[in-house]
């Protein structure tokens, strides 16, 4: 049986003026559903457009991305749209909060493009923010905005 996720010889360059950038050179994987993965490699290495490119946000030169039987390469950018909306959870090194909106309306703006969302309150007292809901993003910890994007 084909595994759930197959990447085949994906690749990615960057052309800065005279110098070219390999950012992903020929990679390949295989993942089974369910199964609990990390990525290892020296800064550079190229894991961040390869996650980004697994989570559709971003596109590859050439190659296969194939996730749960279709090739997310090949999707128009409304399909894209539809796989990142409702297959893939990311959760993002720097949090990615709108600024301006407390807490709780993060969660909020979440909850508005999403399907059966849950409440947004109550997630938060999940997380053990249930004081911290009108609070800013500036005027919380490292770990505190985490569990809000989270
Ligand atoms: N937008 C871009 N323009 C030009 N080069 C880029 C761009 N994005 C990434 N690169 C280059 O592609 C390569 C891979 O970058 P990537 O961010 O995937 O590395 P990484 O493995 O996540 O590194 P780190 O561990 O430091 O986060 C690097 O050489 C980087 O400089
Ligand atoms: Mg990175």
């Amino acid at each position: 049986m084909a595994a759930f996720v197959t990447l085949r010889d994906v690749r990615k360059e960057y052309r800065m003026g005279e110098v070219l950038i390999k950012a992903s050179d020929g990679i390949s994987f295989e993942l089974e559903k369910g199964e609990f993965v990390v990525i290892v490699g020296p800064s550079g290495a190229g894991k961040t457009t390869v996650l980004n490119m697994l989570g559709g946000m971003d596109t590859c030169d050439s190659g296969e991305i194939i996730v749960d039987g279709q090739d997310i390469a090949k999707l128009k950018k409304k399909e894209i749209t539809r796989y990142r909306r409702y297959d893939i959870g990311f959760v993002f090194q720097f949090y990615n909060l709108v600024q301006n909106l407390t807490a709780k309306e993060n969660v909020e703006l979440a909850t508005q493009i999403c399907r059966d969302a849950a409440d947004a309150a109550q997630m938060l007292e999940k997380v053990g923010l249930e004081d911290r809901m009108d609070n800013f993003p500036a005027q919380l910890s490292g770990g505190e905005q985490q569990r809000v994007s989270i």
